[in-house]
């Protein structure tokens, strides 16, 4: 049977750090409102001892949705466990996320603290979360860098305190996959009363690898994935959700499964781009311009005899309207035919070759040949064949 993985979206916290991406309430409540429409499983709203404007947002989003977990992040402070256990008041089911770092780096060079201590003020921070009468979720920064034995101490300690959930971040994008996987996996086999939580994976893109990391540490026992739209998040960003939402999708064979409605993606894409000012890259996985586009001769070819030729993605299963067809100079002369057919023009033979002809020379001058190009094209049409 598969496996259900929750989705634990965090647009509205690591992906709202982001210089420039600072969103109103207001915002936030319709971004929050999408993510439930999605199917998102947890909502992290915000960080609210940061800011009386993300206190704010954080209490207006636990009044605002019903059906997701609705969770702020705190450090291992009393304080900050007080202001987030404030915020989350009116959440149907709210969770707080504290947590502490992990890796000896952290522990010397940002806490000037020892192993031990560390240990112990994870354990104080997840039983005074859970006295607040809360899902308490852990995270173990810089996991990724982490002394392994000690890692499963830390994790084994918090859970017996209580975590329901246990976060392994890789917070500097550090890990190759098949090391984060093993990572994930040692876990599960070393960390005794594991059974009592859920594994989660949050990671982070300085290699390229946030994506390729999760789906690693969901092939190796996590359970939760921490995500954000389009892939925003602090320096290269967080795992994307629509990645993870369509592997998982695609590769039915790793039988693990989601609540995400995959038609939605698209439309949320933009709206997240939109509001935060954060264009998505035209190459971006699934929701990029170009994702949907062909553009050489060969694949347009392809793609007109058969899409399953060169998409593994319907468009319209992600909410994108359509595939798209560039006419380039690399373009061929199946994708001009069709296009101009589509424009009520056809054209076959001697003479398709001559318009082709024509096509290379506006195409060399021109990045790429609009509709508007192809119409002056095809009325000379009569006048160059002659
Ligand atoms: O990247 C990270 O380690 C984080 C934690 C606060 C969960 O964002
Ligand atoms: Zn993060």
């Amino acid at each position: 049977m598969a496996n259900k993985i929750q989705i634990f979206d965090t647009t509205l916290r690591d992906g709202e750090q982001v210089p420039g991406c600072q969103l109103k309430t207001e915002e936030k409540i319709i971004v929050a409102r999408e993510l439930e429409a999605l199917g998102v499983d947890v909502i992290e709203a915000g960080f609210p001892i940061s800011s009386p404007g993300d206190f704010l947002s954080v209490v207006e989003i636990s009044k605002a949705v019903k059906l997701p977990v609705v969770c702020g992040l705190t450090r291992a402070k009393k304080d900050d466990i007080d202001v987030a256990a404030e915020a989350l008041r009116h959440a149907q089911r709210g969770r707080i996320h504290t947590g502490i770092g992990s890796s000896d780096v952290h522990i010397k060079h940002k806490f000037k603290s020892t192993r031990e201590q560390v240990l112990q003020q994870g354990v104080w921070a997840v039983q005074y979360a859970k006295s607040k009468g809360y899902e308490v979720e852990f995270f173990a920064e810089d996991a990724g860098r982490a002394d392994l034995v000690f890692l499963a101490q830390l994790i084994e300690a918090v859970i017996a305190a209580g975590a329901d959930v246990v976060n392994i971040p890789d917070t500097t994008g550090y890990c190759l996959p098949q090391l984060y996987g093993k990572r994930i996996k040692y876990l599960t086999e070393n960390v005794k009363n594991i059974e009592k939580a859920v594994i989660s994976v949050h990671c982070h893109n300085d290699l390229g690898l946030a994506t390729a990391n999760t789906i690693a540490g969901l092939m190796n026992g996590a359970r939760q994935a921490e995500v954000t739209i389009n892939g925003i998040g602090e320096r290269a960003g967080n795992t994307s959700l629509e990645e993870v939402a369509m592997i998982l999708q695609v590769h039915k064979d790793l039988e693990l499964t989601t609540n995400i409605k995959p038609e939605k993606i698209y439309g949320i894409s933009k709206l997240v781009s939109g509001m935060m000012r954060m264009p998505v890259q035209a190459n971006k996985a699934i929701v990029g311009a170009n994702a949907f586009a062909h553009s050489s001769g060969i694949h347009q070819d392809g793609f007109l005899k058969h899409a399953e030729n060169y998409e593994i993605i319907n468009p319209a299963q992600v909410g994108v309207p359509s595939s798209s067809i560039v006419l380039t100079a690399r373009s061929g002369r199946a994708a001009l035919k069709h296009r101009m057919e589509l424009l009520g023009h056809k054209f076959e033979g001697e003479e398709l070759n001559t318009l082709y002809e024509n096509f290379l020379l506006v195409a060399d001058e021109k990045k790429e040949v609009k509709d508007e190009d192809l119409m002056v094209l095809a009325a000379n049409m009569p006048v160059l064949v002659k």
